[in-house]
C-alpha cells in the first residue's frame, strides 16, 4: 500500500490560487513517479475566506491544518481587504495566527541566486557573477510582531500614542540560534547573525547568545552584523553570506532584499518550521515570501517558481522526501538554465524566452 500524506492546501487571494495550482502539479508529477499519494484538503484563509465566510482564518481551515502533515500556503491580503479593522485583515487575522497557533518560530528562507540567472539581479554584475547562495533564518513567532503591549490611544490632549513591543525570551532566541547553526553545518559553516546591539536591549541579548550557543558548534564561524549594516553588506557582498540569523522584523525587511539581489521575490520559497517531531520532520507552513502581487493577479503571468520551490523545501522538511525535494529544485534550476523566464526575471537576454504561469509550471513538471 503507498503511503498518503495529508496536505492542507491554503491557496489565498491574488497571484496565491494560480501560482498554487502549478505547485500542484508538480506534486502531482512526484507522487505518480514516488508512488505515494497526497491527499490535497483546500481549505480558505485570507480574503478569500473573509468574502465566503467572515472570517480571514475559520475554525475549519485551523482544524483541516491541525489534521494535516504540512500546510502549503500560497498569500494572503489585498487592496480589497485593506479597510477593514487591522486585526480583521488577511495578514494579522490569518497569517500571524496560523505561525503563532502552531510554534512556526523558525522560518528558513533559501536566497539562491543562480548562476544562469544573474542578469536579472538589479546589482551590478561584478557582484552577483557566479550567484550565490545565502540561507535566511528568520525568527517568526517572537519580536515586534506578536510583543504586548500593543495599542493605539488617544491622549487628553488629542495627540494619538501607538505602541509596539519588542519581546524576546532568552529560550527564543536559542532555538532559532540552534536552527542557524544546525544548518550551517550543512553547509559552508558559516553563521551571520544580524541584530542592533548598539541600541536594542532585546539585541545585547541576542549577540550574548548567539555567542554562547556558537560554543556547542566549534566548526561554524560566528560573525555579527547590525541590521543597518548587513543590508547594506547583502548589497556589496552576497556572496559573503552562508546563514543569516536575525529577529522576525529585521529578517522580513532583510529576506525581500535578499532574494531581489538574487533576481526576484517570485523566486524565494520559504519554510516556517515548528519543534522537531523526534523523526527529524517537522510539521510546518510553506509558502513563498513574496506576496499576493495584486497588480497582477488573474493575468496568468505570475512566477510559480516561490511555490513550486516552497513546494519542495515541504517534502524535504515535513514529508521526509528529501530525494523529491532535489529532484523539484534540479528541475528549477534546469527549466531557467534552458532560458525561460517569467515577466518579473525577464530581461531580453539572448537564449530567453518569456513564459506564463502555466507554461513555466508544465516546463518545471517535464523535467520531473
Ligand atoms: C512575509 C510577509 C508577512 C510578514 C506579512 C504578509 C505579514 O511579508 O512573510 O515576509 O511580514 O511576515
Ligand atoms: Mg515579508
Amino acid at each position: 500500500m503507498s503511503r498518503t500524506f495529508k496536505i492542507a492546501v491554503l491557496p489565498g487571494d491574488g497571484i496565491g490560487p494560480e501560482v498554487m495550482q502549478q505547485a500542484l502539479a508538480v506534486l502531482d508529477a512526484v507522487s505518480r513517479k514516488a508512488g505515494v499519494t497526497f491527499a490535497f484538503n483546500h481549505q480558505l484563509v485570507g480574503g478569500a475566506a473573509i468574502d465566503a465566510t467572515g472570517k480571514a482564518l475559520p475554525a475549519e481551515t485551523v482544524s483541516a491544518c491541525e489534521q494535516s502533515d504540512a500546510i502549503l500556503f500560497g498569500s494572503v491580503g489585498g487592496p480589497k481587504w485593506e479597510k477593514l479593522p487591522p486585526n480583521e485583515q488577511p495578514e494579522r487575522g490569518a497569517l500571524l495566527p496560523l505561525r503563532k497557533h502552531f510554534g512556526l518560530f523558525a522560518n528558513l528562507r533559501p536566497g539562491i541566486c543562480y548562476a544562469s540567472l544573474t542578469a536579472s539581479s538589479p546589482v551590478r554584475p561584478d557582484l552577483v557573477e557566479g550567484g550565490f547562495d545565502v540561507l535566511c533564518v528568520r525568527e517568526l513567532t517572537g519580536g515586534l510582531y506578536f510583543g504586548q503591549p500593543k495599542s493605539r490611544t488617544t491622549l487628553a490632549d488629542g495627540d494619538i500614542e501607538v505602541i509596539d513591543t519588542m519581546v524576546y525570551k532568552k529560550s527564543e532566541i536559542e532555538r532559532i540560534a540552534h536552527v542557524a547553526f544546525k544548518a550551517a553545518m550543512q553547509r559552508r559553516k558559516h553563521v551571520t547573525s544580524v541584530d542592533k546591539a548598539n541600541v536594542l536591549t532585546n539585541s545585547v541579548l541576542w549577540r550574548e547568545t548567539m555567542i554562547e550557543v556558537a560554543r556547542q558548534y566549534p566548526e561554524v564561524t560566528l560573525a555579527h552584523l547590525y541590521v543597518d549594516n548587513a543590508a547594506m553588506q547583502l548589497i556589496k557582498a552576497p556572496r559573503s553570506f552562508d546563514v543569516l540569523v536575525t529577529e522576525n522584523l529585521f529578517g522580513d525587511i532583510l529576506s525581500d532584499e535578499m532574494a531581489m539581489i538574487a533576481g526576484s521575490l517570485g523566486m524565494l520559497a520559504s519554510a516556517s518550521l515548528g519543534k522537531p517531531k523526534g523523526d527529524g520532520l517537522f510539521f510546518g507552513l510553506f509558502e513563498p515570501s513574496g506576496g499576493t502581487a495584486p497588480d497582477i493577479a488573474g493575468m496568468g503571468i505570475a512566477n510559480p517558481i516561490a511555490q513550486i520551490l516552497s513546494a519542495a523545501l515541504m517534502l524535504r522538511f515535513a514529508l521526509g522526501m528529501n530525494a523529491e525535494a532535489n529532484a523539484i529544485e534540479d528541475a528549477v534550476r534546469q527549466t531557467i538554465e534552458s532560458g525561460l523566464r517569467t515577466g518579473d526575471i525577464f530581461t531580453g537576454v539572448a537564449g530567453t524566452r518569456k513564459v506564463n504561469t502555466a507554461e513555466m509550471g508544465a516546463a518545471i513538471v517535464s523535467r520531473l
